[in-house]
């Protein structure tokens, strides 16, 4: 088995280790005193915690020239797709029983629900268009500005979760930073190229 194979695999285990414990832990009563909050937190900081090691791929390819990472850029994205999916299905069965007139009044009420409905349908078109033949059927240029929606996606995850918490804002500003960074540096590195574009033709 070649090294990318072998990483996929051990990502792909990997990536499902949080799920296999939070099942286990649902099996053995294991989930506290309120198990379908601690479910709903749990996938909501994991769709974050994946949406953010998917942006960080491109950063740290290019300051340490880690180009492999992209080859694994589209399972980390789908699995940042799958937790959220989780993390909808978890609050629409088993905290609204999917009555869609009780998370219609939800998301009226609770606009931080509104925010996080917004996130997560910016991730659908992302994951459906993440297999090769989208990408040709696309094109690679319309393919990477639909996928800048990944930013927005994690901005508004980023609010809904600081819309949650009352007092200690720890781990949204904790996330909220790391998204800085991981922007900013896309910004910055935009705004060198054509400096570096520059100095090449001087040189030339
Ligand atoms: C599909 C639409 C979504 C709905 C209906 C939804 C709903 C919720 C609810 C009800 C909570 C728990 C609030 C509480 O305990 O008081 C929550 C927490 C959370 N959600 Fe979402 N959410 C959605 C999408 C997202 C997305 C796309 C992300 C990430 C990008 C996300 C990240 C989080 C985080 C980080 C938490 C907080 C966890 C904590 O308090 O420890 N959610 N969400």
């Amino acid at each position: 088995m070649n090294d990318v194979k072998f990483n996929k695999t051990l990502i792909f285990i990997n990536s499902l280790v949080p799920l296999a414990l939070l099942v286990w832990d649902a099996f053995f009563g294991k989930l506290g005193a309120n198990p379908v909050e601690f479910t709903i937190r749990t996938t909501g900081v994991l769709t974050l915690l994946f949406l953010l090691i998917t942006l960080a791929v491109t950063p740290l390819r290019k300051y340490y020239g880690w180009n492999n990472l992209v080859k694994y850029r589209r399972m980390l994205g789908l699995y940042a797709f799958f937790y959220g999916f989780l993390h909808l299905v978890a609050y629409s069965i088993f905290d609204k029983s999917f009555s869609l007139s009780a998370i219609a009044g939800d998301v009226w009420e609770r606009p931080f629900i509104a925010v996080g409905m917004l996130a997560f349908f910016l991730l659908v078109p992302l994951a459906v268009t993440s297999t090769n033949a989208m990408i040709k059927r696309l094109g690679g240029k319309n393919w990477a500005r639909l996928h800048k929606a990944t930013y927005a996606a994690a901005i508004l995850g980023v609010i809904h979760f600081w819309m949650i918490v009352k007092s200690d804002v720890f781990y949204p500003l904790l996330f909220g930073l790391i998204l800085a960074v991981l922007l900013g540096y896309r910004i910055y590195s935009a705004n060198e190229k054509p400096k570096k574009k520059l100095a090449t033709n001087n040189t030339n």
